[in-house]
């Protein structure tokens, strides 16, 4: 947590920016897995969490935009609760620690929010993704699920955009260790990665690397010998000689900030000659976007010349053909690369899509809809503060080539006859986070084995790191 004024004046700012009526943020319930009692982990929501920083469950807040009244509500647990719970602190006593001085019982909230709307006040509230907060809306305001995202404040969510995507420098440390955290679950990986260790072996060895630090993992692991299923959650294989292993995981720390990072290792020693050039290429498209951030530049822009760069690689390679702008103007680098090139990232790894990627990667645009491209996060003009990844990938997808080839998809710029030599290779990312900063960029953590030579010679090494 940081100082309570930091908590002070964010909400400060948001009232201000929002200008007027009552702003309403409800925290996250717990989620059962199969009975209420047995739940998942617990995540608090992080908009909650960065106005409030509470960090449990059962909790609403709201911020008065004429009054500057900030009050939490929730219900203070009992020494019956105490029982399985060990003695806990009065709502009231955590939240002072944020500088909020009033904490009321829920019922209270019910009330507060009917006599406000009945004077006419805007109640104003994100789009809520978890259903137990769609359920409340409609027994707090009579708002029905499916009316939830339709009446929720689109000013509300571009002030919370304005704030949550500029981060300071104590957000920045905070991100800067999830990141350290990460590198060493990925030199985990690459160390373990070997012929007859399994996908289950190594992916849970990523994540005690973060949980033996107080961390979590902050989204599901992607840790695969199939790389070219971008979001592969299956851990059943054994990998075996001739293959890599793509990992895709990042920690989460306990103030709530992420990181999110990919590698792809050889199951064997050292990379195929073929695997060498695919490898090397997707490095020249991530090391051609790394090199263009700076504040200013639209990150679409970057996107198309990390395509580009693909593009250039693949057509030396004969896999691809014709003019590189105009392959990459139709959508044909989408065959390998059919994902973006990076996210915003903060207390969210990918950060505040609950929002709408909209608003938070494209500043209220319209975002493209082609294929591939239409996948891409964030297309906005880059700005000093912003945290983002870099994760371009080249991936051969066996279902996606032949549905191309049978329609003739962008066959002018497609060399099918080589491409089908591919078809079983697998797919490569490399992912890294950057702070966009006054000048250019900062990569956030120590750097990662990014290299060749880096992956081999960390694949080389034994545990523990
Ligand atoms: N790390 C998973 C993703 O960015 O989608
Ligand atoms: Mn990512």
């Amino acid at each position: 947590m940081f100082k309570k004024e930091v908590y002070i004046k964010r909400r400060e700012k948001l009232r201000e920016t929002v200008g007027s009526g009552l702003i309403l943020l409800p925290g996250n319930d717990e989620s059962p897995m199969n009975y209420a009692d047995n739940p998942f982990h617990f995540h608090q929501d992080s908009s909650f969490k960065y106005f409030f920083g509470l960090d449990f469950p059962f909790l609403a807040g709201i911020l008065d935009c004429e009054t500057g009244e900030d009050i939490i509500f929730g219900d203070d647990l009992t020494v019956i609760d105490f029982v399985w719970m060990g003695p806990q602190p009065t709502i009231l006593e955590r939240a002072s620690a944020y500088g909020i001085k009033r904490s009321e019982p829920l019922q209270k909230l019910v009330e507060i929010l009917q006599e406000n709307r009945s004077k006419g006040r805007t109640i104003h509230f994100l789009p809520p993704y978890r259903p137990e907060n769609k359920i409340k809306l409609f027994e707090w305001l009579g708002i029905t699920p499916a009316e939830s995202h339709k009446e929720s404040s689109p000013e509300l969510v571009r002030a919370v955009i304005a704030q949550r995507n500029y981060k300071a420098p104590w957000e920045i440390e905070e991100l800067r260790k999830a990141a350290d955290i990460s590198v060493d679950m990925h030199r985990t990986a690459m160390r373990m990665a070997a012929p007859g260790v399994t996908e289950a072996e190594i992916t849970a060895a990523v994540n005690y690397e973060a949980e033996k630090v107080g961390a979590r993992i902050s989204f599901p692991i992607i840790g695969t010998i199939n790389g070219q299923t971008l979001h592969n959650h299956y851990h059943g294989n054994t990998l075996k000689s001739g293959q890599m292993f793509l990992l895709d995981a990042g920690a989460e720390i306990e103030s709530g900030y992420a990181a999110d990072l990919s590698s792809t290792v050889p199951v064997d020693p050292h990379f195929t000659q073929v695997q060498r050039d695919i490898y090397n290429l997707t490095l020249d498209s991530h090391n051609t976007s790394i090199d263009m951030l700076k504040p200013g530049i639209a990150f679409k822009e970057v996107y198309l010349e990390s395509a580009r760069v693909i593009v250039r690689g693949l057509k030396d390679m004969g896999i691809m053909k014709g003019d590189v702008d105009d392959a990459v103007t139709n959508g044909a680098h989408a065959l390998f690369f059919p994902c973006g090139l990076g996210h915003m990232m903060g207390m969210d790894v990918h950060d505040m899509e609950d929002l709408g990627e909209i608003y938070v990667g494209w500043d209220g645009k319209e975002r493209p809809k082609q294929f591939g491209i239409k996948s891409l996060r964030l297309g906005r003009k880059l700005e000093p503060g912003f945290v983002l990844t870099i994760e371009p990938g080249i991936y051969f997808i066996p279902e996606l080539i032949d549905k191309w080839q049978k329609e003739g998809t962008n066959k002018d710029f497609l060399n099918f006859d080589k491409i089908n030599q591919y078809r079983d290779f697998g797919g490569i990312r490399n992912e890294e986070d950057f702070l966009i900063t006054e000048t250019g960029y900062e990569l956030l953590g120590k750097p990662k084995p990014k290299s060749i030579e880096d992956v081999e010679a960390e694949h080389a090494k034994d545990l523990p790191l």
